[in-house]
């Protein structure tokens, strides 16, 4: 595999930049009566109007060179056979394997590898037992609320999923996440349950994080302190770690595997809140939509590839236009937690400023990604999408039908999705000054049938194999997380000081603060 800027095609990109600096969007419109459908692609459950992006069509021909030239099938091929790919790890990455279908299925898993042919089966017994254990959850009109404690991958990808599924959700469950340390989240959530109708779920691939394991455990003091006395009926675990969730008490638990990325992991039993709330059907269907967008990944051209082309408009804008951020905007107010998500997927994956043999790389890897649902944000930010001194491109997240039957209110919804994205391009430039609009600014339309279990599935497999390929491309290492493990060193060494207010060896204001926090 060959670095980015270390081809012909990141040279060539360079000088077609240089010659394009001033694309119109407008004009290009103008030019080419098909641009929308030369720029549109149909993957499965998604349909993606790439044609309001700042690309030509030689510019999307130099990025495919590009594409070819960093060896970018050969990446994905490695990835899906089971090589370990996270070599600061030495892991695999085969959180596809959690959503293909069973070889008694599927007939026999012919084209597997060695290793995917020997983890599917753990995979689908896994899968069995714990939507065995979700419908029996949703048997217990007992049980009423369901606690999620976990953080980070542990929380984000079940939480938005739970939200966004709503709509399936079983009537009689409340469904609560309890992520940060910060105990005014957890004594909230408390204050509204009983022990006897209430399970938790303790999730944590390491199980040693610490947040879960502060929360976890005062969830448990609660239980007792409450009058619980049942602790194996109310309490289960999520975990790779099955030896360190038995000593904490946990007695049922639904394990997984190392090659599973924490962000990647709502497919597992960390899924199991979705289970619990949208049913075995629901998840496999959740399963069956990005095992379909697996497919379209694993084998369209990379002309029609989705998260390919997406990923190539990620580098360009990053690398060529220098634009540092991209904002996800979904008209869909159960998607409200999909750009929390996508944060976490996106940034602790391409965050990193090394490339794959440790060397400082000389250009920028992840924007930052950022949005809030539409229309509210419309409200909020989006005066700095259209006037601001940045360009941002933005990504509109729409579905076609809605669940509801409320008068228009859909049809506003649309409306303004479009319109929004339509302003951008246009702006207005008849007035001067304070009312000018410069437009020309780019954005995706990504568009859903429905928002349903599969079209989530697809969806998110979608940002994921997306999230994959920039990294490829870039050369990074997009599955370890090295940045975040300094905080919780120093977290450690100062979390005794605030006792005995010791500040001995800290730097100036550090200690300031503490003193100040002390006083
Ligand atoms: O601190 C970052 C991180 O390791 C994430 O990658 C992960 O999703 C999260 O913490 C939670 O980790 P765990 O599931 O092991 O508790």
């Amino acid at each position: 595999m060959t670095r980015c800027d270390q081809t012909g095609a990141w040279q060539a990109l360079g000088e077609h930049f240089a010659r394009v600096r001033d694309f119109d969007l407008r004009q290009a419109f103008a030019a080419d009566a098909r641009r929308f459908e030369a720029f549109s692609l149909q993957a499965p459950h998604v349909f993606a109007d790439l044609s309001k992006n700042l690309v030509d069509a030689q510019g999307r021909a130099l990025l495919l060179q590009l594409a070819r030239e960093c060896g970018l099938e050969a990446q994905r091929d490695a990835m899906f056979a089971g090589e370990a790919i996270n070599h600061t790890e030495n892991r695999s990455v085969m959180h596809f394997l959690l959503r293909k279908p069973a070889p008694a299925r599927t007939g026999a898993v012919q084209d597997a590898t060695k290793t995917i042919a020997s983890e599917l089966p753990r995979v689908h017994e896994t899968l069995q037992a714990m939507l065995a254990y979700a419908q029996e959850v949703r048997a217990d009109a007992a049980i009423t609320d369901v606690v999620n404690i976990g953080i980070g991958g542990s929380d984000l990808g079940p939480q938005m999923a739970v939200l966004a599924l709503d709509e399936f959700a079983s009537q009689g469950k409340r469904y609560h996440f309890v992520s940060n340390v910060d105990g005014h989240e957890l004594a909230a959530v408390l204050r509204g349950l009983r022990p006897q109708s209430t399970l938790f779920l303790v999730a944590s691939k390491t199980f040693t994080t610490l947040e879960t394991m502060t929360n976890a455990r005062s969830a448990r003091d609660w239980f007792t302190q409450q009058g619980g006395t049942d602790v194996a009926r109310h309490f289960a675990a999520l975990t790779t770690n099955v030896a360190a969730a038995a000593e904490f008490g946990i007695t049922r638990t639904f394990g997984f595997w190392d090659w599973v990325g924490g962000r990647y992991s709502m497919w597992s039993a960390i899924g199991l809140p979705i289970a619990i709330a949208i049913g075995p059907e629901g998840f496999r269907s959740l399963l069956a939509g990005a095992h379909a967008m697996d497919e379209h990944f694993a084998a369209a051209p990379l002309e029609q590839n989705l998260p390919v082309q997406l990923a190539l408009l990620d580098v360009w804008y990053r690398n060529f236009h220098g634009f540092a951020s991209r904002s996800v905007a979904p008209y869909h107010s159960a998607l409200r937690r999909l750009p929390a998500y996508l944060q976490q997927l996106e940034m602790e994956s391409n965050g990193k400023r090394v490339d794959r043999d440790g060397q400082a790389l000389p250009y920028g890897t992840s924007p930052v990604v950022w949005g809030e649902p539409g229309t509210n944000g419309q409200h909020a930010y989006f005066q700095m999408l259209h006037q601001g001194t940045d360009v941002v491109p933005v990504e509109f997240i729409a579905v076609k039908t809605p669940a509801h039957r409320l008068g228009d209110h859909h049809q506003q919804l649309l409306a303004n999705a479009l319109a929004q994205a339509q302003a951008l391009m246009l702006g207005k430039q008849d007035m001067g000054g304070h009312k000018h609009f410069t437009g020309n600014r780019p954005s995706t339309f990504l568009l859903l049938d429905r928002l349903d279990p599969a079209s989530l599935g697809a969806l998110v497999a979608l940002y994921e194999h997306r999230v994959f390929c920039a990294g490829a491309l870039w050369g990074i290492n997009s599955f370890d997380q090295w940045g975040v493990e300094l905080g919780k060193v120093l977290a450690k060494d100062i979390a005794p000081r605030l006792q005995s207010g010791d500040t001995a060896g800290l730097d100036g204001s550090t200690a300031g603060l503490l003193r100040r926090l002390l006083s």
